[in-house]
């Protein structure tokens, strides 16, 4: 089914007919040699300021590469036979101890680290929240059960209260994309950086690719004038990272690790010393925090390992019957869902920069708004396209050491990915998760909560069931929704 919007003539300029510019003849005998003429079909209806804005973004694509990726080509890895050779990944399980450590020690070591200022935090805050049905970058989404506080200020708030914990500042990189930058940078402007200090955070754009037409490979426009891209995925990241000197950056600050987690997870245990530190003693390049897979088909990347080493094979990815694989308890064989919480040494990431072309790219079927031949805007409400993202997590791979610690999921899991009414991953079910995880809180303190009211706690008035212990009396009976924030229980 599709939808048509007459907007084709908004973008036919005065100086019709007038225009100077030719294009390169090496672009014009590129487009040809691999069929893409196409997006020089309203040339000369096009301003002068047009055409050279769509001569720069066709010189920036590698149209040998889009060809390979869109037949299918371009070498990548046979994910299916990987996934027949796929176990269980080596991890700190929930409740086991470690080896050659206990957590208390791992919690010292973490808590140290943040003290003395070793870690940063990289935020992917880049996607577009299409299937939530926001129009707005997804950190600007209120999710506070009781506070409405917005994606973004939930882990932000918890990076605030860590750094007065810890007395040390944890310097924050936020990724966005051309899709989401300029609002994610008037957002942060409008709330004044969300009281964190300016020189401690750094936004930065992550690079797009085009998508194409799933049926021809033609590369796809959004406008006469302009190519239809997609962000390029968090593998992009590295490449960011280093374009705009975030690397260096974080080095002169004395970082030595990076935390990194996604926008659309409010429950993210942010910098958890526990993880911090048990990546820290096992001297890991990569730390990766999983949960336990609630169903063989959930929408989780697959934490395993193959022929040795940790990988990561993402849900699209993965054939059903390997999803579905079960041991003889009955237990699923890949268990562990990656919630997308990483820990990340910086000279692991510096050193694998020339390996940023290594990343294999992922080929996702989405709907893409296109301008038709005939020059109509048409907004499919059904895949059209493939769009071609590298995942961050394809670097696994490749550390020599690695590790994967399990977390529960009622602590740290309750991502918003889909309108409410969908089965799963909503919003109504996120504030759910928040307000029963503080409810729990309170309890484990003998606080007594009525059945069916919320209660949300902000970071500053507690970061987590301990802190609540010093908070509030034992004893102490909440009969109606509660928001515990700053000073007001103490
Ligand atoms: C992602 C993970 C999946 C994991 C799940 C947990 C990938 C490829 N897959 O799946 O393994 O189990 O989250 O919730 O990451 N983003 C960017 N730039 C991009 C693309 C995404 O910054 O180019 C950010 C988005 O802001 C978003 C997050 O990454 O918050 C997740 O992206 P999305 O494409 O929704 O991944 P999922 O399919 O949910």
């Amino acid at each position: 089914m599709l939808a048509n919007f007459k907007q084709t003539f908004f973008y036919v300029p005065i100086d019709f007919g007038m225009t100077k510019i030719t294009p390169q003849p090496s672009l014009v005998s590129d487009l040809k040699k691999f069929g893409q003429e196409h997006l020089l079909a309203f040339w000369d209806k096009l301003s002068s300021d047009q055409q050279s804005s769509l001569e720069q973004q066709l010189s920036e694509i590698d149209f040998a590469q889009i060809d390979g990726l869109s037949r299918g080509t371009e070498e990548s890895p046979d994910w299916a036979a990987m996934a027949i050779h796929a176990q269980s990944p080596p991890a700190i399980a929930l409740g086991e101890h470690p080896s050659g450590f206990t957590l208390a020690e791992a919690t010292k070591a973490g808590e140290q680290s943040l003290a003395e200022g070793k870690l940063a935090m990289i935020l992917a805050a880049g996607g577009q929240g299409t299937r939530l049905g926001f129009d707005q970058p997804k950190g600007l989404f209120e999710i506070g059960p009781l506070s409405s506080r917005t994606l973004f200020e939930m882990q932000i708030d918890r990076l605030k209260a860590l750094m007065k914990r810890y007395g040390h500042a944890i310097p924050l990189y936020i990724m966005t994309s051309p899709a989401t930058d300029e609002e994610t940078r008037n957002y942060f402007e409008s709330v004044n950086w969300l009281g964190l200090d300016k020189e401690n955070v750094q936004i930065f754009c992550q690079g797009t690719m085009p998508a194409v037409d799933a049926k021809t490979g033609k590369i796809l426009m959004s406008a006469t004038h302009q190519v239809a891209l997609s962000p390029n995925g968090h593998g992009g990241m590295l490449a960011a990272l280093h374009k705009n000197g975030c690397l260096q950056a974080a080095r002169s600050k004395g970082v030595e690790h990076f935390f990194y987690c996604q926008i659309d997870n409010p429950m993210v245990s942010v910098c958890d010393p526990t993880l911090i530190g048990s990546h820290l003693l096992t001297k890991s390049q990569i730390t990766t925090q999983v949960v336990r897979k609630r169903f063989a088909l959930e929408k989780v990347g697959n934490v395993v390992a193959v022929d040795g080493r940790v990988r990561i094979i993402e849900y699209s990815d993965l054939p059903a019957s390997a999803a579905e694989l079960t041991n003889a308890d009955g237990s699923l064989r890949l268990w562990a869902g990656n919630i997308a919480v990483h820990l990340f040494e910086l000279e692991f990431l510096a050193s694998m920069l020339d390996q940023v072309e290594a990343l294999p790219f992922h080929r996702a079927f989405k709907s893409v708004a296109f301008v038709r031949p005939d020059g109509e805007f048409e907004k499919p409400t059904e895949p059209n396209a493939h769009k071609f993202e590298r995942f961050i997590f394809d670097l696994l791979p490749m550390a020599e050491r690695s590790l994967v610690v399990e977390g529960d999921a009622a602590e740290v899991f309750a991502p918003v990915k889909n309108a409410d009414g969908a089965p799963t991953d909503t919003p109504a079910a996120t504030k759910q998760a928040i307000s029963a995880l503080h409810r729990q809180w309170l309890q484990s303190a003998g606080v007594l909560v009525a059945d069916g009211i919320k209660v949300e706690i902000h970071p500053a008035w507690a970061l987590d069931a301990n802190e609540v212990k010093g908070k509030i009396l034992s004893g102490t009976t909440i009969s109606s929704d509660t928001y515990f924030l700053d000073q007001q229980f103490k």
